[in-house]
């Protein structure tokens, strides 16, 4: 039987949520994952040294095996202290989104141009930050990413030696860019490299499908997909799973957000198998995060899977233990490859 080895996989977009979500969708992750970038949008958002590590402690009481590497949040109180406070307790990433971008993004920046957010980007690169960016602007929703790389070069050419992560890029626009300026890195979802508008809206509405930055044209997928399957040495694999309620994905003004945790992996060796890849997967899904993100391979117990190719299903939902529901990305799809 056909089988694959990966060792030390990483998810550098990562939701996990708080409370009895967490519990649920945590597992998922650590069975594959070594570990992940956390991202810090809960309601009350992750925007302190001390609120990062307390929700890292809720985590690993959960899945001690799983390394999750924290962010903060970027809200109008973020100051030198602040920063000096999680430099020094092991804390690279700094996440920014423009307020009312996305899903809890309201304590975002308003202004990332202004003068005091400048200034603090600036200590940002001094200490060493890593800053992760939800690259959209409030226009058009096809064209927020578009419309948004003029401020990437900004601060790409003002910051020199601060290492900006172009998140989840679906725009193939966004290609030149990250490739025009050493400092920028991106990272890839498995869902913008797979699918398009027409799977959110093609048939009929498909919510499940519904998530920010939107799903783009064909086009647009398989400029990024081409990506991927190269493993671009500047990019990452970082799955954004985002889970929502059910209840909350039915709704009128819908969740943004796919819950693609489950099957990531056996779902990315199926795409580089069939595209004759297999060989760039361990790069697209590790080793580019170790380099672009400077892991050290000698700071983690080493994880190593082994996948055959023998068939596996998504299972069709997750309920939690207070009974809300949540729908994985493909629920009940035939995978060819499994752990
Ligand atoms: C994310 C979420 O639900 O937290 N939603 C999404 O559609 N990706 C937020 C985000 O990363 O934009
Ligand atoms: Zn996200």
């Amino acid at each position: 039987m056909q089988t694959i080895t990966l060792k030390n996989p990483f998810d550098m977009h990562l939701h996990l949520r708080e409370d009895v979500i967490l519990e649920s969708v945590l597992p998922f992750s650590a069975r594959t994952f070594l570990g992940g970038v956390v991202m810090p949008n809960l309601k009350n958002p992750v925007s302190t040294a001390e609120d990062a590590i307390q929700y890292k402690n809720q985590i690993q009481n959960i899945c001690p095996d799983f390394y999750p590497l924290m962010t903060i949040y970027i809200t109008p109180t973020l100051d030198e202290n602040k920063l000096k406070k999680a430099k020094d307790l092991g804390i690279k990433i700094l996440k920014l989104y423009p307020k009312g971008a996305t899903t809890n993004s309201n304590n975002g920046v308003d202004d990332i141009l202004d003068s005091k957010m400048l200034k603090l980007l600036e200590i940002a690169q001094d200490m060493d930050f890593i800053l992760s960016i939800h690259g959209e602007s409030n226009g058009f929703s096809l064209d927020r990413e578009y419309e948004f790389l003029s401020i990437f070069e900004f601060l790409a050419k003002k910051y020199k030696k601060l290492k900006i992560v172009l998140e989840h890029m679906s725009d193939h626009r966004s290609i030149k860019v990250l490739e025009d300026y050493e400092n920028l890195f991106g990272t890839l979802t498995l869902h913008h490299i797979t699918l398009d508008l027409d799977s959110l809206l093609g048939k009929g509405l498909s919510p499940h499908y519904f998530c920010k930055p939107i799903l783009k044209t064909p086009k647009d997928r398989e400029k990024l997909l081409e990506l991927a399957l190269n493993a671009h040495p500047k990019i990452s694999f970082g799955s954004d799973s985002a889970p929502h309620t059910l209840e909350n994905k039915l709704k009128d003004n819908a969740a943004a957000g796919i819950f693609s945790a489950p099957y990531l992996l056996e779902s990315l060796i199926e795409l580089f198998d069939k595209n004759h890849a297999l060989e760039n997967l361990q790069k697209f899904i590790s080793d580019n995060a170790f380099k672009n993100y400077a892991l050290d391979s000698k700071d983690f117990v080493e994880k190593t899977l082994t996948f055959y190719k023998k068939p596996c299903q998504i299972v069709e939902k997750v309920t939690t233990k207070d009974g809300q529901t949540i729908i994985p990305m493909h629920a009940n799809k035939m995978l060819s490859w499994s752990l």
